[in-house]
Parts: C-alpha cells; structure tokens; sequence
C-alpha cells in the first residue's frame, strides 16, 4: 500500500494544517466522488478498476497475444496522456533497457510523440526486415504529430504486407463514435478500443490506451487493474487518516500556499523516469491554469545530486521534494566493504533527505510496497486522485487544458489549414514574414 510519511515537511507548514483543511478536502473529494464538481463529466477514471469495460479488456489480452505471436515490434504511436502512462509502466516493470533485452515480448517503440524526422527514420531503420504491428492511440483522432506517424507507418505497413495484411496490424485506440481516426479505423476493418469520454488523456492509463502496450511488453494488467482497485477502495475514505491521497494533497497544497511553488518529484530508479514524466503530465495539466498550479519537475537520484543536487540544496527556496521510495526487491549485491547496493542507498536516501530538509526544502516519501503490477496500479491511481482533489483545493478544473490550444492553433494557422487564415496573416506579420 501507499504511506505518506510527511514527518519531513511539517515544519514548514502552519500547524494544525489538516483540521483546517479537512472540510475544503471533503467537499473536492465529495465531487470527484459524485462527478458534480467542475469538469465532472471527466471523472470516470474515478470508478474505472472497478467499472472498467470487462469484453474489452479480454480483447485487450486478445490482442495482445496476437500481437506477441505475428510481432516483433509494436509501434505505439501517440502524445501526452495517449503514450507517457504506457512507457512509464513499462520501463518501471520491464525495464528502461526493455528494448535491449532477451525477452519473449515484441521490441516497443513509442512514436508520434514530436516532430522529428530523424527519430523516425531512426526507428524506421530499426524495423527494417523485421514483422512489426501499430497501435495508434489518440482520444480526438486529430492530433498531429500522432496523426503524422500514424500515416507514414500506415503506409510502410501496407506496402509490407498489402492493404489487407496490414489492416490485421493496426489497433486502432480512440473515441468511440467520433473523430478522423476512428472514422478511418472503421472505413479500413481495424479492430478498435475505446477511450471512454469520461476520461480526458492523462488520467487513461488504465483504459485500452495503455494496458495494450502494457500487456504486449508481457505485464500482468488483470494485476495491474487489482491494485488499482485496492488503491481506488481505499481512497473512498473521507477523512485525513484513513485516505492517502487527502494527505498528500493536503501537505502539498499547504506548501504551495506557504510558497514552495515547485514541486520535484524524485525517485532512487531510473526506471522510474518515464512514472515522472506521466506524473509531470497529469499534475502540470491538471493544476496549471488560471495563474495558479504548483510547477511539477524530477529529478534521478543520485545521478542529478551531481548536477541539481547544488540548487536544491542552496538555490531558491522555492521548492519542496516528494521521493517515492519502492521496498527493495532484495538484490543484495555486495559492493563496498561487504555493503550492499541496497544498504548504500538506503544511506544516500536518509543523507540527502536530512541534508535537504537542512537546507530549506520540505520533504514529503511516498512508500510502495514494491515495485510490480499491484504496486504500480496503486501507485497510478494514488496520484490520479490526489491530483484531482489538489485541482479542486485550488479552485481550477483539474479535466479541462485550455492552455495546450494555444500552440495548437497557432501551427494549424501556420500550416495553412482552412478555416484559419485571418490568423495566419496576423501571424505571418509577427513573425516578420
Ligand atoms: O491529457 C490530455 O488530454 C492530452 O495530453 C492528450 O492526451 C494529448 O494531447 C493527446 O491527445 P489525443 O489523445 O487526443 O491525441
């Protein structure tokens, strides 16, 4: 189970926080819990471990037997909240070097999630000779850059294997009804999974959007969703003791208040990074908006004690740290005069959090129970719900992400698309073109 340990951060904090904040606490969680808060039609990732669609999480596993058995390579193609939970929990419980490794499981390469050419004729390369499947994920089916890779793999699919071959190959996951893609999906016979409307991008890792590539790397997603479940149970507790998610939300936002305005996320695995940035996503999206938002950042530890290592420890006062810290997986590797890897890191952790509190920067530890299916499921859906109690503690919509059109519109502009050239005139002559 998850365990806040907030010991190191409830110094910096005005005590007795938590009476004061348990009713504001109450009332977020009563909306995530009933869906009548702001952007409520979103929180069916709330109930999803329980209510999940059964039919198609037996396709999921269909399809990913299928996928392991004709595959060498799953091309997963999507952005954001459509690939950053996939990659997480796979380079968690796989591995970062999963790709490299002797494995039963098809190679997993994540594209459409930028623009650059060279990465994908990179990996073009890489499937060169060897039989490949797509899972293209996107809830709108009109992002670009997934939209961009989906065509050109599409194509590389279908001059392998013909129109129809490739069909068989392409899993198509998107909006049930609506969308380019999904219109295109159904016009081709591609079997399809859905990602349900009441849940926006980064809160669908537990939908089809990542248990398909997470069940094609060879994890145990019925695990997966039971931790989840377990994590999602006890969340329903209305009250600071019983409910870790109203404990981490609840210090945190009290820091925020009293001016940590950055959060750093740290963990001791580099496994862990791609968790991060998943984490990253959901709170940075979630929180940031009408001027307000804690700014979500990590760092690996110990590697980056040797480079932010100086700033956190004597920069601006402006943060505070969440460590989550996974029990051992018991690898007792001897390494220093009789020490194992395990009990030298173990000092790292206590040395730098007693430096680090030294020096002005709270500490909030998250403890797992280990690092595998059940924990990760937990892991999940502990952040999923503090992170919509921490929107509503701020007063935003955690659902909604204005902010991320902005950009959008302007490159449909630039790009020429129709329907957008007043605004392409008003940018061109910014931009001095
Ligand atoms: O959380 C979100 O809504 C976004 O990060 C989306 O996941 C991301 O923009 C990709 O969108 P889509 O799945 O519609 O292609």
């Amino acid at each position: 189970m998850i365990r806040v340990d907030l010991n190191s951060c409830k110094s910096f904090i005005p005590l007795p926080y938590e009476a004061a904040l348990a009713p504001r606490l109450r009332i977020a969680h009563d909306h995530l819990q009933k869906g009548d808060g702001a952007g409520g039609e979103f929180t069916g990732w709330v109930r999803l471990p329980q209510d999940y669609d059964k039919e198609e999480f037996r396709r999921i596993q269909a399809a990913a037997k299928k996928i392991q058995s004709d595959s060498q390579a799953l091309v997963v193609i999507g952005i954001g909240g459509s690939y950053l939970g996939a990659r997480g929990v796979i380079e968690c419980l796989r591995s970062p070097n999963y790709n490299l490794k002797k494995k039963e499981t098809p190679n997993i390469y994540f594209v459409g999630n930028g623009l650059s050419s060279d990465y994908m004729s990179e990996i073009v390369e890489l499937l060169d000779g060897v039989d490949f499947s797509v899972n293209v994920i996107s809830k709108s089916g009109t992002t670009t850059e997934p939209a961009v890779a989906f065509r050109f793999f599409r194509e590389m699919l279908e001059k392998k294997y013909g129109a129809d071959g490739a069909a068989k190959r392409i899993y198509a996951t998107t909006d049930r009804h609506r969308g380019a893609l999904k219109a295109l999906a159904d016009a081709k016979g591609y079997e399809t999974f859905v990602v349900p409307d009441e849940v926006g991008g980064r809160y669908s890792v537990l939908t089809a959007v990542g248990l398909l590539p997470i069940a094609v790397a060879g994890i145990d997603i019925e695990a997966l969703m039971a931790g989840a479940r377990e994590m999602m149970d006890i969340c329903t507790a209305a009250e600071m003791d019983a409910n870790p998610a109203w404990q981490y939300a609840g210090a945190r936002y009290e820091m925020y208040r009293t001016g940590k305005k950055i959060e750093i996320l740290a963990a001791y695995e580099p496994c862990f990074r791609f968790m991060a940035e998943w984490w990253k996503q959901l709170y940075g999206e979630s929180e940031g908006k009408e001027g307000k938002g804690l700014f979500p950042a990590s760092v690996e530890f110990t590697a980056d004690l040797h480079s932010m290592g100086q700033y956190i420890q004597e920069g601006e006062r402006l943060m505070f740290e969440t460590v989550v810290k996974f029990a051992p997986r018991g690898q007792f590797l001897n390494f220093l005069a009789g020490k194992s890897m395990d009990f030298i890191r173990e000092q790292a952790m206590d040395g730098t959090l007693l430096a680090h509190v030294e020096g002005g920067v709270p500490n909030v530890t998250l403890y797992t129970d280990g690092l595998d299916e059940k924990a990760m499921g937990q892991l999940i859906y502990f952040f999923e719900y503090a992170c919509g109690l921490s929107g509503y503690l701020l007063d935003v919509n955690p659902f909604d992400q204005p902010g991320v059109e902005a950009y959008k519109k302007n490159m449909f502009a630039l790009l020429g698309k129709p329907g957008y050239e007043e605004m392409r005139a008003a940018l061109l002559a910014k931009l001095g073109r």
